[in-house]
């Protein structure tokens, strides 16, 4: 194994290269969401109050006790991004990956853990694009995943803040993560935020207590849930793994960031990308009545889920209280509209009007 260190102002990244990639191997024409990953990843502990040296070294298997923190209390918060070639092939570029790393250190302060510094973030991930570049697909609709993340790693089992900790980088390529249109399940029931909780955190916790329900509504037909406000359980929160966004009598409509849904930066890059359209975007409470109402009146026209990963996805059908409601997703106009700028923007096919993408 070859090793090389690229100094950074404040961390050395140390560089171990895989003997024998694993590329020939992977076949770039079926690529499910986050199961392929690349030959390298990037590993950096925190102890004795800091983050010590990071290294890039070959992707597999890490070794923690079994008392650290993050088996047993969950403290775990990750990000989502991707990197992607321009569609001139004259270079590789990341979407807003500034924004990344503030949330990452939003969701780090509110689960208690340390905070990455910006040139750790950027500096390893950039290492690591440029070193397993091949495996960024071509394939539309693909993209290569970057899953930096945080967990808790003092061996110790007793309530409280860990000493020590683990930042990770793993990156593969994906194709989008749901790739159709998909149906959700209203729940009157289970919640998956309320406020004074953490459902604004990219924190594991948020995604683990979602599994039960979403499976209850798999045995009733539906791919995901559209989740309603923890308190109420009256107002739209998120769908899946996404930001929601309704079309009533042309305007778009999105629950404001209220501490209990994520804010996510495709959520935002979509406002901004409509706003420009000319589009009334409206951030506020939306109930489930207002929601069934629009339809049955026939003004709601569109629903659809916003993320990194899913990009933009149709909801063709929700369920609610016993009655399912249709929508026809090949008459999502603004979707798609939005959709279409927004990729063109981040495989630079078109001018970046807003400033957002990054050259590796
Ligand atoms: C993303 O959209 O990138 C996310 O992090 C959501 C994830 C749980 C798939």
């Amino acid at each position: 194994m070859s090793t090389q260190v690229m100094e950074l102002e404040t961390l050395p990244i140390v560089i171990e290269k895989v003997k024998e990639s694993k590329l020939s191997k992977i076949d770039f024409n079926n690529l499910p969401f986050g199961k392929t990953f690349s030959d390298h990843m990037m590993v950096c502990e925190y102890y004795d109050g800091k983050w010590q040296s990071a290294k890039i070294q070959p992707y597999g298997n890490i070794s923690i006790s079994p008392a650290c923190n993050v088996f047993h209390y969950g403290q775990a918060v990750f990000e989502g991004m991707k990197a992607y070639y321009k569609e001139d092939e004259s270079g590789i570029v990341l979407f807003r990956p500034e924004e990344n790393w503030k949330r990452l250190n939003k969701s780090a302060v509110r689960m208690s853990m340390p905070q990455v510094p910006e040139e750790l973030f950027m500096e390893g991930i950039k290492q690591l694009i440029e070193l397993d570049k091949a495996f960024i697909p071509a394939q539309e609709g693909s993209s290569l995943y970057i899953r930096p993340f945080i967990i808790g790693t003092e061996p110790f089992i007793g309530v409280r803040t860990s000493d020590r900790y683990l930042f990770c980088i793993i990156i593969g390529p994906t194709g989008p993560y749901y790739g159709e249109p998909i149906s959700v399940l209203v729940y009157d029931t289970f919640i998956r935020a309320t406020k004074g909780g953490y459902g604004n955190a990219k924190a594991a916790g948020n995604y683990a207590g979602t599994l039960y329900p979403v499976e209850q509504a798999k045995k009733l037909g539906y791919k995901d849930v559209l989740w309603l406000d923890g308190e109420h359980k009256k107002y739209a929160n998120e769908v899946g793994t996404m930001n929601i966004f309704f079309v009533i009598d042309g305007k778009l409509i999105t629950p404001e960031t209220d501490g209990t849904i994520l804010e996510g930066i495709t959520r935002d890059s979509v406002i901004k990308i409509a706003k420009d359209f000319g589009y009334t975007v409206e951030e506020r409470p939306i109930s489930i009545d207002e929601i069934v109402d629009a339809h049955d009146s026939g003004k709601l026209t569109e629903m659809f889920g916003v993320g990194t990963a899913a990009v933009i996805n149709p909801i063709n059908r929700f369920g609610y209280k016993g009655k399912d409601y249709l929508l026809d997703e090949n008459k999502f106009v603004i979707a798609q509209q939005l959709k279409k700028e927004l990729v063109s923007i981040q495989k630079c096919i078109i001018e970046d009007r807003f400033g957002w993408v990054v050259e590796v």
